[in-house]
């Protein structure tokens, strides 16, 4: 794995956003795998700032919450919207993401794993960490679960993400999640670590054994990985 340690979150954001903007210069028709969650709305913003041409990007979102209406402010939808879409070129019916309205999750999550697949695979795929290891909504497990899946929220993530709610209540119980297997196919993967909360996940994620009770340790076997952490993210890393 490649490891960037930048001095912080501004310059984190600039560095990933470099990558990407590489990647869609070098490949104006690249397949993008987002992330949402607090980390990348920095990369975001200097996509955003970079004036890129996203006029033939393809999207496809990580996880959106399950059930959840496009309309609420906390889904994922509406996430992408306000911090990207809304802000580029892109053409909003190669924007993707899992139907967190859908009445059959199942099939949901069939349909979205074949869209991947139908767009040729994901060229980059941008990813944050969990506190607890998890990539997507690939929450600490027995096994490494394959393809996009219905998945029920771990307490510590609901616990983690209800700073965005009103209150826990307030948070989906579950979700539509890529499956690591999903992730794993993509082409070039770019994980984003900021803050000291993160330093001993990170040194598990890099430095630790390859465990399914911590998610994102499996990208230490991917051959294309570009981990970039802030310096309080860094604190443990060698
Ligand atoms: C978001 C996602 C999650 C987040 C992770 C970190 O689409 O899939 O895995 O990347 O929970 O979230 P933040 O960046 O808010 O700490």
């Amino acid at each position: 794995m490649k490891i960037i340690i930048t001095d912080n979150y501004n310059t984190l954001s600039a560095a990933a956003g470099d990558i990407i903007a590489q990647q869609i210069k070098a490949k104006p028709d690249s397949v993008l795998g987002l992330a949402t969650g607090s980390t990348p709305i920095g990369t975001y913003k200097h996509l955003v700032e970079a004036g890129l041409d996203f006029s033939n990007v393809q999207a496809f979102n990580l996880d959106e919450y399950y059930p959840i209406p496009r309309t609420n402010d906390q889904s994922y939808y509406y996430f992408m919207n306000e911090n990207l879409f809304s802000q580029v070129n892109i053409d909003k019916k190669n924007t993707h993401i899992q139907n967190g309205e859908a009445s059959d999750p199942q099939a949901e999550c069939q349909r979205y794993e074949d869209a991947i697949k139908g767009a040729g695979g994901i060229d980059l795929q941008l990813l944050g960490l969990g506190l607890n290891g998890h990539i997507g909504f690939n929450e600490p497990d027995s096994h490494f679960p394959k393809a996009t899946h219905h998945v029920a929220l771990d307490e510590s993530t609901i616990e983690a993400n209800s700073r965005f709610f009103a209150s826990s209540d307030d948070v989906p119980r579950h979700a539509l999640t890529m499956g690591i297997g999903t992730i794993f196919n993509a082409r070039k993967i770019v994980m984003l670590i900021s803050g000291e909360a993160k330093a001993d996940i990170a040194k598990a994620v890099i430095h630790g054994n390859i465990d399914p009770q911590i998610p994102a340790s499996i990208l230490q076997l991917h051959p294309d990985v570009t981990i970039i952490l802030d310096k309080d993210a860094a604190k443990y890393v060698k």
